[in-house]
């Protein structure tokens, strides 16, 4: 084989990999775009709701809000009270204990490196608590 013969193959499987990266790209944000429409609704409110304290409401909005304001997502939704009530039934203290240690499709420290003990139950106070009227 030439020299040119290898850089022949190398310019094919370059741009096989760039068809196959679009390919995927397009189904990728098609399936994004299309979850938005079905779930833009119902989600609105979720958006919207922040915990009144400033530095809690940036850790929410950095961590927990990306899974827990997301009803594609398998989270308890932030203000649904169905979802929480059986999960707040086991004590605040296992429930901070778990979103420490992880549970189920819950990440460990639901990926927030710099929430302590009692931040942590703040927000999940915060999320298992009704919407405000
Ligand atoms: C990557 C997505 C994701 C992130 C980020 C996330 N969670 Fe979760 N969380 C989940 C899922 C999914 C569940 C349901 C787990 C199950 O029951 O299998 C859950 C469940 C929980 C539970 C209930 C545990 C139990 O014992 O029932 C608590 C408490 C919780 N999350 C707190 C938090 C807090 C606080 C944050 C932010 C610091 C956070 N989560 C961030 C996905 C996430």
């Amino acid at each position: 084989m030439s020299l040119h013969d290898s850089d022949e193959i190398s310019q094919n499987v370059h741009w096989t990999s760039r068809l196959l990266l679009s390919a995927m790209l397009t189904a990728f944000c098609s399936g994004v775009l299309a979850q938005d429409v079905n779930t833009s609704k119902p989600a609105r409110g979720l958006e919207q709701r922040m915990p009144a304290d400033p530095q809690l409401a940036e850790l929410y909005r950095y961590s927990c809000k990306a899974c827990h304001a997301v009803p594609a997502s398998s989270a308890p939704l932030t203000g649904d009270m169905e979802a929480w009530k059986p999960r707040m039934a086991k004590g605040v203290d296992v429930l901070v204990q778990h979103a420490i240690e992880g549970f189920g499709g819950m990440p460990p420290l639901g990926f927030c490196m710099e929430c302590s003990r009692a931040e942590l139950a703040a927000l999940i106070i915060f999320m298992a608590s009704p919407p405000a009227q």
